[in-house]
């Protein structure tokens, strides 16, 4: 199915209502592999009538298949190397100190906050179990929340293809994490119940999400528009602990924010504290 004149602007704007994502001129090919085929199994003959169908049905799968399709859901584990060597190295042993010296229990609230197939969150997991050993006497939450749900759902299942665990530049942390099953390789037990899933649109209030020591919220900001784009990094901002740290993806920044996210380096990766706002910047 080709987009005809005037569709392209419809689509756009169903993306953003359904999703929050903004899409270019540039994606139309993207609509037409993506969408046309959705288009074509609901009986519409063009564009136009997809966008009517999505904002007068109440057809719950016609509209979750189109957010599946037209999310992207690229991911890998330990994806880019250096937050995963923040996370051992500083932000969890700083957390852990914040809490100790507090007198608070053992316990860990970490959000990944677009998990795509569960990649990211598996891979908080192993880091944990890298640091903390067999976490006895630890309350451990990993919150794994994404927008998609037939994403999440193969999250959930935690079964790779080979080709899934070889593109990971941990190759010993993976052969020790995986085991061989029917249909490729399953993340161990041990890690997979450290993950509770969740389907949720960044966009609309987090009812109920709780507070964390760190938040990963990354290679999905590169998907909204500016200013959803920073309503998000103040309300993921405000889920976080005092000592808390948040992360984002290697392309992204949250300069234009405000004051209270200032980028700190550590292991090479960008991190931010926004509750610990520097002196004279509130
Ligand atoms: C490129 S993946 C990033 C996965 C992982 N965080 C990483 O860095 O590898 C982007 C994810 O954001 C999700 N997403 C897009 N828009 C969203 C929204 N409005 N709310 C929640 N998740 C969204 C997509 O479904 C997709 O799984």
């Amino acid at each position: 199915m080709q987009l005809r004149p005037g569709e392209m602007a419809l689509m756009r704007q169903m993306a953003l209502q359904l999703a929050g994502i903004s899409l270019d001129d540039s994606k139309g090919y993207l609509i037409e592999t993506r969408l046309g085929p959705i288009a074509e199994r609901v009986g519409c003959t063009n564009f136009n009538e997809l966008y009517f169908r999505t904002r007068y049905s109440a057809n719950k799968e016609l509209l979750q298949d189109i957010v599946e399709a037209i999310t992207t859901h690229e991911t890998i584990f330990f994806r880019d190397g250096a937050p995963f060597e923040a996370l051992q190295y500083k932000l969890l042993p700083e957390v852990i100190d914040a809490r100790e010296r507090l007198g608070q229990p053992r316990k860990l609230r970490i959000w990944s906050a677009a998990c795509s197939t569960g990649q990211e969150p598996y891979s908080i997991g192993i880091v944990l179990h890298e640091l903390l050993r067999d976490l006895k006497g630890w309350d451990i939450q990993i919150i794994a929340t994404d927008i998609a749900k037939a994403t999440l759902q193969a999250a959930e299942r935690g079964i790779y293809a080979s080709h899934d665990i070889a593109r990971s530049a941990k190759p010993a942390l993976m052969k020790q994490y995986f085991e061989p099953v029917d249909g490729g390789f399953r993340v161990v037990d041990s890690v997979r119940k450290l993950v509770q899933w969740r389907q949720m649109n960044l966009l609309e209030p987090f009812s109920g999400i709780g507070q964390f020591d760190i938040v990963f919220l990354r290679n999905v900001l590169i998907y909204f528009e500016a200013e959803p784009r920073r309503d998000l990094a103040r309300r993921v901002g405000d889920t976080l602990l005092p000592h808390g740290w948040l992360v984002v993806g290697a392309a992204e920044n949250l300069l234009d924010a405000g004051p209270q996210f200032v980028p700190q380096t550590h292991c090479r990766a960008t991190v931010y504290q926004p509750k610990l706002v520097p002196a004279g910047k509130a």
